[in-house]
Parts: C-alpha cells; sequence; structure tokens
C-alpha cells in the first residue's frame, strides 16, 4: 500500500480498511493480516495514556509511538495525527510535520478545514502528504460541546462539504468523516475523486477506520455507536483483525446499526 494507490482504491471501488495502531506488535500483526492502513492516532491519549480526551497528547508522544509503529508495519501505509495546537501556523506546521516524517509517518492528519488553509497549503508547497479530518474533530471537543454527532443541520453540512472540497483542491490524498450522517457522508465521498474514510460516516465511505482497541472490545465506559467488537466471534488478535478487514472489503460493515 502506498499514497498512489489510495486513488486506485477509489477509482476500482474497492474499500480501504484501517485501524489504529501505537506499538510495533499491534501494528505487525495488522501489517501481517494486510491492513490497508494504520494510524498512529492521537487516540493514544485515550487508550494508552488514559485520558478523558486528546488534548493532553504532545509531539513527543506522537514520536515516540510513530517510531514503534514504523518497526511493526512495513507493508502499510502509516498515517500519523498532528497532535493539539501543533500546526498553529506554517512554520510551526512544517516543522513538525517534518519530524513526524523523520520518525516514519508517510502521511501526517490534521483536524479541521478552512480554517487551516495556511498549514494545509505549506504542507502541499513541501510535497508533505496530508490526510484531512473533518465531521466530529475529537481536539475541538470543547468547542463542539462533546462527543456529539455533526453535519446534522444544513448550516453544518454544508460546512463540511465546503472543507472538503477545498481540503482536496490543496491535494489532500484522503479524508477521514468522524461521526456524520451516513448520507452526508455520502454525498461528500460521491463529490470527490480522492477517499473518505469513514468512522462512525456510514457504509458509503471510501473506506472504514476503527480504533484498535475499540475493534478487540477494550473500552472502558459508553461505547459508541459506531463500534463493533470483533473479537466477539473470534478466537484470536489475528482472525479478528482478519474478520475487520473482510467485513469492511465485503461491505458488511458498517450497517445500518453502526450509521447515523
Ligand atoms: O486519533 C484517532 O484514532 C483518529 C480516529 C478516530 C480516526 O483520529
Amino acid at each position: 500500500m502506498n499514497i498512489k494507490a489510495l486513488k486506485t482504491f477509489k477509482q476500482s471501488g474497492e474499500k480501504i480498511a484501517c485501524l489504529t495502531a501505537y506499538d510495533a506488535s499491534f501494528a505487525s500483526v495488522f501489517d501481517m493480516c494486510g491492513i490497508d492502513i494504520v494510524l498512529i492516532g492521537d487516540s493514544l491519549g485515550n487508550v494508552i495514556q488514559g485520558g478523558e480526551n486528546t488534548l493532553g497528547v504532545s509531539m513527543d508522544d506522537m514520536i515516540y509511538h510513530t517510531q514503534a509503529v514504523a518497526k511493526g508495519a512495513k507493508n502499510t501505509l502509516r498515517i500519523v495525527d498532528m497532535p493539539y495546537q501543533s500546526y498553529t501556523n506554517t512554520k510551526q506546521t512544517l516543522t513538525n510535520a517534518k519530524r513526524l516524517i523523520m520518525a516514519g509517518a508517510q502521511m501526517v492528519k490534521l483536524e479541521g478545514g478552512c480554517e487551516h488553509e495556511a498549514s494545509f497549503k505549506i504542507l502541499q508547497d513541501n510535497d508533505i502528504s496530508v490526510c484531512g479530518h473533518l465531521g466530529l474533530q475529537p481536539q475541538s471537543v470543547i468547542e463542539m460541546g462533546g462527543y456529539k454527532v455533526q453535519g446534522r443541520e444544513k448550516q453544518s453540512a454544508d460546512k463540511i462539504t465546503k472543507d472538503a472540497l477545498a481540503l482536496a483542491s490543496w491535494d489532500v490524498k484522503a479524508i477521514v468523516l468522524e461521526c456524520i450522517p451516513a448520507e452526508l457522508a455520502k454525498q461528500v465521498s460521491q463529490s470527490l475523486s480522492i477517499p473518505t474514510i469513514g468512522i462512525g460516516a456510514g457504509v458509503n465511505c471510501d473506506g472504514q477506520v476503527l480504533v484498535s482497541h475499540d475493534m478487540l472490545g477494550i473500552h472502558v465506559g459508553h461505547v459508541p455507536k459506531f463500534v463493533k467488537n470483533f473479537l466477539t466471534n473470534n478466537d484470536d488478535v489475528k482472525s479478528a483483525v482478519s474478520a475487520f478487514i473482510k467485513a469492511v472489503k465485503d461491505k458488511s460493515f458498517p450497517s445500518r446499526q453502526h450509521s447515523y
């Protein structure tokens, strides 16, 4: 899997399967099972560090986990989150993105749309591949008033659509769509030539991502509607990961029960 292949997946209609990874062991299992993308997500702030949100994750944290994952996931495309407040101006964005690339990222992910135009453009100008992230943006959980579905009202749906088109025009290679109505995700996906990767965004995205802990049934407290535990009917982690990949590819996951 590489960045060029992303568009080919979209053109052929093959769905892209993505899981988060934070360490070398899990990354090598995911890689062995044939996952298309590993996302070194700042969700590590929740599932590794035990935080209430992702706001406490630092660049050093992301670098540490990226280096570990890069040792395990050799055949898989590695996308790495730029953490909270690490892309507030162009100089900082470029410096931090380069640090993540040096650590083993092949693409960096930024949450948000047009408000980060300068950051997206400086990365484009410097040939650093970027993934966008629209809809529910965990780094904006305070502004968004909690982990809520986005894009239900026209104004919010229009903003997501406008942001997606703007990101594509700045050569963003893929866009994560988190917690938005399935119909909106379908429209956005159809309007773009780059792939969308959904989490709580319905089956018509071009790919799906889950936090690996959620996919293995390791969660404390509230379990979001879009989560499915693939270990339930499988004996071990490898079988669960293979079942996740198969379900994404044959479009049996997410079903309506996992969608908004
Ligand atoms: O940090 C993360 O794991 C993410 C996914 C929820 C898409 O951004």
